[in-house]
């Protein structure tokens, strides 16, 4: 029902803000460390297949389902779902994709953060002569409130937050034509000039002679060799498919609002494969070649294997830069974290959009009014991932929000979509003004195979057995993994404690911020319901 006339300026510019929307950190810091983890070319093919049967199936119903949407006037899922059916129940669904990006980009903003601050120090050479160990304190002190002196306050990791927080709402008050669709043409080509250069540095780099496997071709290699034997393992497949939501940002309510502000004979069809195999050639071709091949060239592989995380990205990647020279180890340290910061921000602009659509669609806020309102709200929600980041509270965040929650919406705006809407519809909205043909298997894939798929991987995410050799395995109890969401709701592997006598336990901070996080989706539903009420009192007065 928004009167503005917001909208996408060209259709290179939207394919670039989506392309901008999918990828982020994700493909830079996420995917590798999870390939390595995953054993490396094993993680490939579970990669490619939850991308073909379950990826491009929810791009384009999420493309079509904004589209449809916006028809009406909508632009955030919760009455973009309502207008798909009469069922009052769908719209408190529809919040799943409000809060999912509030969620993620309170922590996403401050990691964002991390590579501002990495680049400025990159350019002033922080880094040079320091060894690998006294590189990763820097970044330990930088976060850490605790951290080695007594009380260190995190205080340039706020301001650096702050900072980063404001440009992106500054970004945002300037509408989707004028402020995201302008940057993301300005970041993506560069990302990707800034990732082939990093690439190509990579695959150059060869052996080093640090030890006897140090050689990046190694890492590429242990990265890219398919593996047929772990093809039953689904803690692999799980793990892939996860990594497929998160990439391609479905299941969060972003690609709907998006796509909600194009006119209802634009393509979704081929715009929507456009930017997902964007975002797959930036994750597969240059997330996979930087970071791993890098450090395994320096490093060897087993030190990758031990210490892949993503913080590797800030602990040890600019010692490795170091190696390369005084003026090389600036160049690449500008290019990497340059890189990293224009694809986070691309991302989290686009996490910003659903709330600011909710807000003026329902209560005719201004942009400006809802932009500057959501910079408060995700301040108030950030600062608990700052001060009590090393108590696990940044890692509860991406735990629900940014890894439960956007499976639990896929699995019901697929059912919506091709069952409850039906499958001819879901298809008649996919395939029109379509300026690709649209595989007419797909059809049936989306009705039986990406439902089954998503419902599994929800049903395994539930219920995740700690050894899948033995899943059924009782030993005094149920045997669940320890990131089972069953086990996560109620504490079942560990005892819950809250108090120690070294004060407040790590559990207690993890459990007020599911209090936190459970209060704000509660706020989103009653919000809902007040706009509901308000679009009656409306059509009564109108009729
Ligand atoms: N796809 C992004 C990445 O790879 C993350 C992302 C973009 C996201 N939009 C989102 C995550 C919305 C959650 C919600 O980094
Ligand atoms: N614990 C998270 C993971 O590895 C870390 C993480 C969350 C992350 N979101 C991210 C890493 C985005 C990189 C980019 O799954």
């Amino acid at each position: 029902m928004s009167t503005s006339n917001d909208g996408w300026g060209s259709r290179v510019g939207l394919i670039l803000a989506m392309a901008g929307n999918a990828v982020g950190l994700g493909n830079f810091l996420r995917f590798p460390v999870k390939a390595v983890e995953n054993g490396g070319g094993t993680f490939i093919i579970p990669y490619l297949v939850s991308f073909l049967v379950m990826g491009i199936p929810l791009l384009w119903v999420e493309w079509s389902m904004g589209r449809f949407g916006g028809k009406f006037g909508d632009h955030s899922t919760p009455f973009i779902l309502d207008n798909i059916t009469k069922k009052r129940i769908w719209k408190y669904f529809g919040v799943f994709g409000i809060f999912t990006n509030l969620g993620v980009m309170a922590y996403y903003t401050y990691i964002e953060s991390w590579t501002l601050t990495y680049t400025l120090k990159s350019l002033k050479g922080d880094f040079s002569g320091k060894k690998i160990d006294e590189v990763g304190v820097m970044f330990d002190q930088y976060v850490d409130i605790g951290a080695a002196s007594g009380i260190n306050f995190p205080i340039w990791a706020l301001v650096a937050f702050v900072i980063t927080l404001c440009l992106n709402i500054y970004i945002l008050s300037r509408g989707l034509n004028d402020g995201i669709e302008k940057v993301a043409k300005f970041a993506m080509p560069l990302l990707i000039i800034f990732g082939a250069f990093l690439a190509i540095k990579a695959v150059f780099l060869g052996s080093t002679g640090n030890c006897a496997d140090c050689d990046s071709h190694i890492g590429l290699n242990f990265l890219w060799e398919p593996h047929y034997e772990t093809l039953w393992d689904p803690k692999v497949w799980l793990e892939a498919a996860g990594q497929i939501f998160f990439t391609l940002s479905v299941g969060m309510g972003t690609i709907q609002c998006y796509s909600s502000y194009l006119k209802s004979k634009d393509d979704v069809a081929l715009n929507a494969m456009s930017a997902g195999w964007m975002n797959g050639f930036v994750e597969i071709v240059l997330g996979a070649s930087v970071v791993i091949p890098i450090a395994v060239g320096y490093m060897g592989l087993d030190w990758v294997k031990e210490n892949a995380g993503f913080m590797m990205a800030f602990k040890t990647m600019p010692y490795l830069f170091d190696q390369w020279g005084p003026t090389m180890s600036v160049i690449s340290g500008v290019a990497w974290f340059g890189l990293l910061f224009f694809a986070g921000i691309t991302s989290s602009l686009a996490m910003g959009t659903p709330w600011m659509g909710f807000m003026k669609d329902e209560f005719k806020w201004s942009n400006n009014k809802s932009a500057w309102t959501l910079g408060l709200l995700l301040f108030f929600m950030a600062l608990p991932t700052i001060f009590f980041f090393e108590k696990g509270v940044f890692d509860e965040y991406d735990y629900w929000t940014g890894t439960v929650s956007l499976v639990i919406f896929a699995f019901a705006e697929v059912i919506l979509f091709a069952w409850v809407f039906g499958i001819d519809n879901a298809w008649e909205e996919i395939t029109r003004g379509a300026d690709m043909k649209v595989p007419g298997f797909y059809k049936y894939i989306l009705k039986f195979v990406t439902p089954v798929f998503i419902g599994v991987i929800l049903f395994t995410s539930l219920f995740k057995p700690k050894d899948w050799a033995s899943p059924f395995k009782r030993e005094g109890g149920w045997n669940w993994a320890d990131d089972s969401i069953i086990n996560q709701i109620f504490h079942l592997n560990n005892e819950v404690i809250w108090f120690s006598e070294h004060g407040a336990t790590n559990m207690f901070y993890i459990d007020m911020s599911r209090v936190f996080l459970l209060a704000i989706f509660i706020g989103l539903c009653a919000l809902v319901k007040i706009a509901s009420n308000k679009r009656k009192k409306a059509k009564l007065a109108n009729s």
